[in-house]
């Protein structure tokens, strides 16, 4: 049974559902057959998460984040040299009796999740070497299609105290689309670039695990949830694959790290989670979390989303007159503006891409960030100038 307790705003969603309806009914009335079903955004929902899963509406949420049971197998206790105990997960929800126990778990909540995630929707679930080549295996049996493998690589990891093998020092995270034929998943590259000093987002992040302030303890000083994740890990997965809005599923809630950042976010958040210290944990921590500013969430329209802009129409706009010589930043290159928003480079006429590559012998080229002029003796690249026109553009279409 679930019960689902409000740890945050008190959305609701309603979600249009048209699958079969009951076969006495007669088919006629399409309307007949629309079911409307709320959505528990905000909410935690305490139980089994493969029960509360099956419960959600289909196709509903857009993102999931699953840190499941890791399947640790610690025999006995792990103690430091000095003998002093080590706080490892010993916890009953991460005990399976077989590795076939584990992988009939794994498939089971696999299926729920797939079944609620809509057909673009992604999924990450994060593991260590015990478990998480058995999840791929499995994602990749129940067709989701994986995009990429993510190393989080740990700023502070715990150090191997028997001395018997390598310091296990990060954390595999699988990102997966629901199908091979899922493309239009969301993925803000864009966003991710300019916070990454203008360099593509890699599959290797490093943060420290979650220390200090962040780490939720008991009153005698002890930890919470012995798997409590860092929030710049799900700030980094979510502000990657969702937006704002957007309803992000976690089956395996903890201390309630997603719904903590997911408020942050301004992203909606359903949690499932059995153990009801956690899931008081969780309330106390999201209730305590309050929402940042929006412009500093907002997803920016990716340059694919933006119009295109030839070359040719700033030279018509008069922004760039014919005859302007255009140079790379480094002034080893120059190039002349045509009449006809072609460049010329001697002889050779072309596109401001075919020339910049032509010019470096490069087989291709971002003509707009290569190529730059003077004006009033200040350097302007012709990027500049497309943004310029892209908001004249919006005035104008504006009036
Ligand atoms: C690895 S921890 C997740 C920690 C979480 N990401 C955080 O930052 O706090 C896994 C959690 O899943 C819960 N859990 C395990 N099996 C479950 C199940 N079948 N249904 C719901 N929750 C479950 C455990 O109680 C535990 O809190």
């Amino acid at each position: 049974m679930f019960r689902a307790g409000s740890a945050g705003s008190k959305v609701q969603k309603l979600v249009s559902r048209t699958g079969p309806g009951p076969a006495s009914r007669p088919e006629t009335d399409g309307k007949a057959r629309l079911a409307q079903i709320v959505l528990p955004l905000d909410k935690i929902l305490t139980g089994d998460c493969v029960e509360a899963m099956r419960a959600l509406p289909e196709a509903s949420v857009d993102l999931v984040f699953a840190d499941p049971p890791y399947n640790l197998q610690l025999e006995g206790g792990l103690t430091r040299p000095d003998q002093s105990q080590v706080d490892a997960v010993d916890d009953d929800w991460d005990k399976f009796a077989s590795f076939a126990d584990y992988d009939r778990f794994t498939r089971y909540w696999l299926t729920a999740a797939r079944r609620a995630m809509k057909p673009d929707a992604t999924i990450f679930v994060i593991g260590s070497y015990h478990n998480i080549f058995r999840v791929g295996a499995i994602l990749q049996d129940l067709g989701f299609w994986i995009l990429n493998d993510i190393v989080w690589r740990k700023a502070n990891p715990m150090p191997n105290f028997r001395g018997r093998r390598f310091t296990n020092a990060h954390e595999t995270l699988i990102w997966a689309s629901k199908s091979a034929s899922a493309k239009n998943y969301t993925f803000n590259y864009e966003a991710l670039k300019a916070g990454n000093e203008d360099r593509q987002m890699r599959s290797d992040w490093f943060f420290p695990i979650c220390t200090g302030a962040e780490r939720l303890k008991d009153e005698a000083g002890r930890k919470t949830h012995p798997t409590q994740k860092p929030e710049a890990l799900l700030a980094r997965i979510l502000m990657a694959a969702s937006r704002p809005g957007d309803v992000v599923l976690d089956p395996f809630f903890g201390s309630g790290t997603t719904g903590a950042v997911a408020k942050k976010l301004g992203r909606h958040f359903i949690g499932c989670e059995r153990d009801p210290i956690y899931i008081e944990a969780a309330r106390a921590r999201i209730a305590a979390t309050g929402p940042i500013h929006g412009g500093a969430f907002s997803t920016p329209p990716g340059k694919r989303q933006e119009t295109r802009v030839a070359f040719a129409s700033l030279v018509e706009a008069a922004m760039i007159a014919p005859g302007t010589l255009l140079f790379d930043e480094k002034r080893r290159h120059q190039a002349m503006v045509r009449a006809d928003g072609a460049l010329a480079l001697g002889d050779i006429v072309g596109s401001i891409h075919k020339i910049g590559a032509l010019a470096q012998g490069l087989p291709a080229c971002n003509g707009w960030t290569f190529w730059h002029f003077d004006c009033e003796g200040e350097r302007i690249c012709i990027d500049d100038l497309r943004g310029q026109y892209r908001e004249i553009a919006k005035t104008c279409q504006g009036a």
